[in-house]
């Protein structure tokens, strides 16, 4: 008898495991638990500041700001993974394709190209050194120029009644882009980036002497002009969802100083883990959270195990069985796990798996459905949209990954929160 209630959560868990590995043949999954302290909770409801965040049809996602006096309009994507704020300048030898006309940076209309190597501004990694008298250079991934200063603002929506319904700063400093090779999409209305990441005296944030900010990405085909998404800056940003989950922000290689590195525990699928890194594994490359990818790059032994646990699924249950070859349903990005619709849609009790993100602290990013599989309605197929990767470079969770929910960096704390239904 004693035998047998020692014995009984462990046949349990046997069965469990063998059910499971019969049902999905997954071999290698272990179950794991959701864990629930790791919710916390506010009463506080009130932000500092808020910006209207907007998609584009590519999944970038912008908010509107002025630069000058005379204002001119520029529509930045947010980004954080760079610092420094840029924008396309009209003199530009390599340009975006925007419809819009460029800004002449003059220094009639109150822009100062910043001077000389003596300036805390123009440091490596993101500026060269300049001589004396001869405005610094900048070379920011996508976009090189140089930096000056002028008047910059943050427009607030309509809606939002508490002072200020726009955030004006003097004398920013900023990238005035001269060679932008960013692909922002076809016609896209962006014309440069809102710098987020954290680090240099030229960063957005330090300029603001803001430590901590909250944004929220809208679906991309919403209706801008209707969304309520945010972005939030100051000690109160993102406080008004009702619970959230806390995960550390860590340090990253010296040579990605600005990214949100985030410590990832477990890739799971319908609840059982498929992949967890190792530091010691060759070639693992850590994993940051990036609004400025529009999808998932994932390192490609976690890729592997993601995939082979969905088509697994997806086949024990299903009987479905992928396209094959796979071909590119656009490009780029590329998609390698991709199903008929028609195959999707013959199956009424279809349920996609679950995939969720687990990170250190116990905090969980499950996507819903729609995040993670994604209809090319013209290419009849329905795709995993996360891509794939070798090479040096970190994971990155993309913007479509992160829609709906609500993502806080608190800089002093070292800290992300998140929250679903954060718009
Ligand atoms: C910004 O421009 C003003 C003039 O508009 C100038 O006095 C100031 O030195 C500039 N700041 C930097 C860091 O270049
Ligand atoms: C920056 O903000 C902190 C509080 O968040 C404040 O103590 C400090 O004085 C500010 N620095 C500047 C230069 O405004
Ligand atoms: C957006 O709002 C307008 C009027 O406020 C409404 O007519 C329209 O249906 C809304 N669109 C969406 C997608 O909700
Ligand atoms: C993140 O993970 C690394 C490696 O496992 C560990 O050394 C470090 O302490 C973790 N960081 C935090 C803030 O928990
Ligand atoms: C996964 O875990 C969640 C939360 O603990 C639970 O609601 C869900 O039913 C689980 N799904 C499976 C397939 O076990
Ligand atoms: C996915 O999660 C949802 C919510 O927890 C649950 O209702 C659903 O059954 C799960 N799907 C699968 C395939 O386990």
């Amino acid at each position: 008898m004693t035998t047998t209630s020692i014995l009984f959560p462990i046949i349990i868990t046997f069965i469990f495991l063998l059910t499971t590995n019969l049902l999905l043949n997954v071999t290698a999954s272990q179950p794991i638990t959701f864990p629930t302290l790791a919710i916390h909770t506010t009463t506080v409801s009130s932000n500092d500041f808020a910006v209207t965040v907007m998609p584009t049809l590519s999944a970038y996602y912008f908010v509107e700001a002025r630069i000058g006096l005379p204002r001119f309009p520029v529509n930045l994507a947010l980004s954080t993974t760079i610092p420094t704020t840029w924008v396309q300048s009209a003199d530009c030898v390599v340009c975006l394709d925007v419809p819009s006309k460029s800004m002449n940076f003059e220094p009639a209309d109150g822009f100062e190209p910043v001077l000389g190597d003596d300036t805390k501004y123009c440091v490596p990694p993101v500026a060269k050194t300049a001589t004396l008298g001869d405005p610094c250079r900048y070379v920011l991934g996508f976009s090189q120029g140089i930096l000056g200063n002028d008047t910059f603002s943050l427009v607030s929506p309509p809606s939002t009644s508490s002072p200020p319904s726009s955030l004006e700063i003097n004398h920013f400093i900023f990238g005035v882009g001269k060679q932008n090779t960013v692909n922002f999409g076809a016609h896209s209305p962006i014309v440069g980036q809102l710098g987020l990441g954290k680090g240099h005296p030229s960063s957005t944030l330090s300029q603001l002497n803001i430590s901590r900010f909250s944004y929220c990405l809208p679906p991309s085909n919403s209706n801008h002009q209707n969304t309520t998404a945010t972005l939030e800056f100051g000690p109160k940003a993102g406080l008004t969802t009702a619970y959230y989950y806390n995960t550390p922000i860590v340090e990253g290689p010296p040579d990605h100083p600005f990214d949100y590195y985030l410590n990832l525990t477990e890739i799971a699928v319908n609840n059982a883990s498929v992949y967890t890194p190792s530091k010691q594994r060759r070639g693992e490359p850590g994993f940051v959270i990036d609004v400025g990818a529009t999808v998932t790059l994932l390192y490609k032994e976690a890729y592997i195990r993601v995939k082979d646990a969905v088509m697994e699924y997806l086949s024990s249950n299903f009987g479905l069985y992928p396209v094959y070859p796979s071909r590119p349903v656009t490009k780029p990005p590329t998609y390698e796990l991709c199903y008929y619709n028609q195959d999707l849609e013959s199956i009424t009790t279809l349920a996609y798996p679950n995939i969720s993100f687990h990170f250190e602290g116990g905090a969980v990013l499950q996507l819903p459905e729609s995040q993670a599989f994604h209809n090319f309605v013209d290419e009849l197929q329905t795709c995993l949209v996360m891509i794939p990767k070798t090479g040096t470079e970190p994971s990155r969770l993309g913007a479509s990954q992160q829609r709906g929910w609500r993502f806080t960096y608190d800089l002093l704390q070292s800290e992300l929160s998140f929250a679903p239904n954060g718009c």
